[in-house]
């Protein structure tokens, strides 16, 4: 599989437009319509592996940084850059760890759950598969300084990423609407980081006017690169499957770059003959920021081969501004209302068979406290795909013989207020309050004994 020049274009997803364009240009947006880009291969010219599990056996070379990375380790399919613009800090060191106990709880087989860990990523979500794809071009462009809107795990990255590049990086969160253990870590890796009087929606718009004013290279999903990098979840779900494919993805709906990534990645397996099923995909949002569930549960809204029905979005959007709706969840992560890659999860949910749900805050913390306890933990957006999943069996979507990887996408640690909240105040079903106890030995073994 040696490194040949790269056989990849940025295309237009939009079939009016198709209009193609060079990876050696750094862009958001397709400058003819505005519509997102797509990283579209040449196939024919690229040295694939034979099959998947031959990506495998760079475990044996795993002293190279790029066989170590768990992005760069199936580079064959992200294909758009040379080695020696990539940029990796040992990304994608992740478990996916098949959990009888929870499986039980909610129902399925017990060797049916598999949980994929991204909280175990340098800088604690699954953001870091995306930055060190989309640094690793932004490298190849010769950018200098990047910018990105946050919800949090974005501007984590994005700022740990810069740092190893020797690249400046402003960050954008909304005043009062990101976990603290992400605030500190931007603050940390040293990105100047700006609070707006605002929600994510308004810090998205505001960034990619930034960007094209002051030439800042963009770091959100709506980065092509991004999603290529993103697809690798993928990858080593099927790896720790032992090279199988589950019945199920489950994973949160937030800005909809990982659903869009991850039905890309499915969609050219499928078509380069390296998988024989495609997964079905379930994308979870939170009740209090559902605006996919509602356009394509309630509202009809569809792929239909890249023709979107715009005007229908056009309209929602307009009658959020309207109500001057902002989206609220406990699941700070996901809190957005204008999801910027909404009509690639349209071809995803397409490619897939897919289904979307929203499920509430309360489901979400009693999920999360469920991981916590018979699992590794993980943030509370993360535990939207527990929760989701309990309604998808429940309603026989799901069937309880199928294979289900659930994509738990930040650490426990992200978001300590949320855990320690649930615990303390006896918010849920799982609440494990700490106990009051005189400094007295034997009231404490009182205590314990019960
Ligand atoms: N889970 C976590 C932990 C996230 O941080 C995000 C997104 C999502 C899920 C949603 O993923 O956007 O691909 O649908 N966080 C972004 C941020 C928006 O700024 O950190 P998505």
């Amino acid at each position: 599989m040696a490194n040949i020049e790269k056989p990849a274009i940025q295309k237009c997803i939009n079939p009016d437009c198709a209009a193609e364009y060079s990876c050696g240009q750094g862009m958001f947006k397709c400058p003819q319509c505005s519509d997102l880009l797509d990283v579209i291969y040449d196939w024919d010219k690229a040295p694939l592996p034979d099959k998947m599990a031959d990506f495998g056996k760079r475990w044996a070379t795993r002293n190279n940084p790029l066989d170590f990375s768990g992005v760069w380790r199936f580079r064959e399919l992200l294909d758009f850059c040379p080695d020696r613009h990539k940029v990796t800090i040992g990304e994608g060191q992740t478990i996916l760890e098949q959990n009888c106990a929870i499986a039980q709880h909610i129902g399925l087989e017990p060797d049916k759950l598999f949980l994929e860990y991204e909280g175990c990523n340098p800088s604690g979500s699954f953001k870091d598969n995306g930055m060190t794809a989309a640094f690793s071009h932004a490298m190849m462009v010769g950018a200098k300084d990047s910018a990105c809107a946050s919800t949090g795990n974005t501007s984590a990255s994005v700022a740990l990423y810069a740092h190893a590049c020797g690249m400046k990086c402003v960050v954008f969160i909304g005043e009062g609407r990101i976990a603290f253990g992400k605030l500190s870590q931007a603050m940390d890796y040293g990105a100047q980081t700006i609070q707006i009087a605002g929600d994510f929606d308004d810090c998205m718009r505001q960034v990619k006017d930034v960007c094209t004013e002051l030439n800042l290279y963009l770091l959100n999903s709506l980065n092509p690169f991004r999603l290529e990098g993103q697809k690798t979840i993928m990858y080593r779900i099927i790896e720790g499957m032992g090279w199988n494919v589950p019945d199920w993805i489950v994973v949160p709906g937030g800005n909809l770059g990982n659903s869009s990534a991850f039905g890309k990645a499915f969609g050219e397996l499928k078509s380069l003959g390296l998988i024989d099923k495609i997964p079905r995909m379930a994308i979870i949002n939170a009740t209090g920021a559902d605006t996919l569930t509602d356009l394509v549960n309630n509202k009809g809204l569809k792929w239909n081969n890249g023709n979107v029905d715009h005007a229908l979005i056009e309209n929602y959007y307009k009658k959020l501004d309207v109500e001057n709706f902002s989206p609220h969840t406990c699941a700070s992560a996901i809190e957005i209302s204008r999801p910027v890659n909404l009509k690639k999860c349209l071809r995803a949910i397409d490619i897939t068979n897919g289904v979307v749900l929203a499920v509430t805050d309360e489901e979400i913390l009693d999920a999360k406290a469920l991981i916590g306890k018979f699992g590794l933990g993980c943030e509370p957006a993360s535990a939207a795909t527990i929760a989701g999943l309990i309604h998808l069996l429940e309603k026989g979507t799901v069937q309880k013989d199928q294979t289900v990887a659930c994509v738990l996408t930040g650490h426990p640690l992200k978001d300590p207020d949320a855990t320690v909240n649930y615990h303390k105040q006896s918010q849920g079903k799982y609440s494990n309050p700490p106990l009051q106890a005189p400094n007295d030995m034997d009231a404490l073994i009182k205590l314990i004994r019960g």
